[in-house]
């Protein structure tokens, strides 16, 4: 066994503790939506355990996220993965990471899962779809073992899967608090209590391939090598400080601004990493171009965050919503309220 196996193990049994170890029912089932950070998460100081150096704040994507469902696989010594209606080789590293991560719950020793998950956005193309899949597949085991535990226990159980999926057990808007324990039992997320039915979310998939470089090693590399990074905590301090207050006023304008910068300041300090990882595609730029024109010359207060790939996501008002449909015909409009 790894050490980084025990470690998690560890926390596991920490959180597990007098929990159902047997499933209750023939089935779990659970869905759980994809976030987009508003303020990112970006540096681990445990990779292990994918405890962030920040707190982070997010925006959860109603119906769009991942749908999964979890079964016993009794007449195998392997896991199964059906992934959007597709069996999957149990070689591909996405199969590697879901199975690796299932062994921290095989108890009684020698259970394997047949695990079923459809997700309505794009796999591995920075649209979060491993932070609603870990959130699903969390939720969906605690409902398979019958697991009595605070959604706060269960964020810190998707988090150990990726680190965003901490977030994706709500809907709405999300905080995330970085926490100060090494084990990280005080790194979870919890809901914002602001309901804003107005505000809406576009994705705009510029394509579809998988990332060329994962954000756990983007991440790293960026801690290890930006002379930048050093500033990152305290300018992260200050976006959520200034978000919750324009979620509390309702201030969409300082809101869409203090989340754009947050998003293009975190591919600035990655673009200083050595060596420099960059996400942009040139269709990325040109977007933000065309973005930036209809805010300052027609006046439309539309912003845009970018995570760990080339697409952005385009936020704005229903007001705006028609306008913004007219320019990006192409937009997947989410309304997370
Ligand atoms: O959870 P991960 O390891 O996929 O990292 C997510 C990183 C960002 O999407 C870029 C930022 C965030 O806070 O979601």
């Amino acid at each position: 066994m790894s050490t980084h196996f025990i470690r998690k193990k560890q926390i596991v049994e920490k959180i597990l503790f007098e929990q159902n170890r047997v499933p209750v029912k023939a089935q779990g089932k659970a869905f759980c939506p994809s976030n987009i950070a508003l303020c990112k998460y970006w540096g681990k100081r445990d990779s292990v355990l994918n405890l962030p150096w920040t707190s982070s704040l997010s925006i959860s994507l109603g119906d769009k996220g991942a749908k999964t469902t979890v079964a016993l696989n009794p007449n195998s010594q392997s896991d199964e993965i059906r992934l959007n209606g597709q069996w999957l080789s149990m070689e591909t590293d996405f199969s590697k990471r879901l199975s690796a991560y299932l062994d921290l719950f095989r108890e009684p020793s020698g259970l394997y899962f047949t695990i079923k998950t459809e997700v309505s956005i794009p796999v591995a193309a920075g649209l979060a779809s491993s932070a609603c899949g870990f959130a699903a597949l969390v939720v969906a085991l605690a409902d398979f073992f019958g697991w009595c535990v605070s959604k706060e226990k269960l964020s810190i159980l998707a988090r150990m899967g990726s680190g965003s999926a901490a977030r994706s057990l709500w809907h709405g808007f999300v905080k995330w608090e970085k926490g100060e324990d090494e084990e990280g039992l005080d790194s979870f997320a919890k809901p914002i209590d602001v309901a804003w039915p107005e505000f809406r979310v576009g994705l705009l998939v510029l394509t579809k391939a998988p990332k060329l470089i994962g954000s756990t090693e983007a991440m790293n590399g960026t801690v290890e090598s930006s002379p930048w990074y050093k500033h990152w905590p305290s300018l992260v301090d200050n976006h959520l400080k200034l978000l919750l207050s324009a979620l509390n006023k309702k201030d969409f304008e300082i809101l869409g601004s203090v989340a754009e910068n947050n998003a293009l300041s975190m591919h600035a300090l990655m673009q200083t990493a050595m060596p420099p990882i960059v996400y942009h595609q040139p269709e990325t730029i040109a977007l933000m171009h065309q973005i930036w024109h209809l805010r300052q010359k027609e006046q439309i207060p539309v912003y845009f965050t970018q995570d760990a790939g080339p697409n952005l996501k385009l936020l704005f008002l229903a007001k705006d919503e028609k306008t913004i449909v007219d320019h990006f015909p192409e937009i997947d409009l989410v309304k997370p309220f």
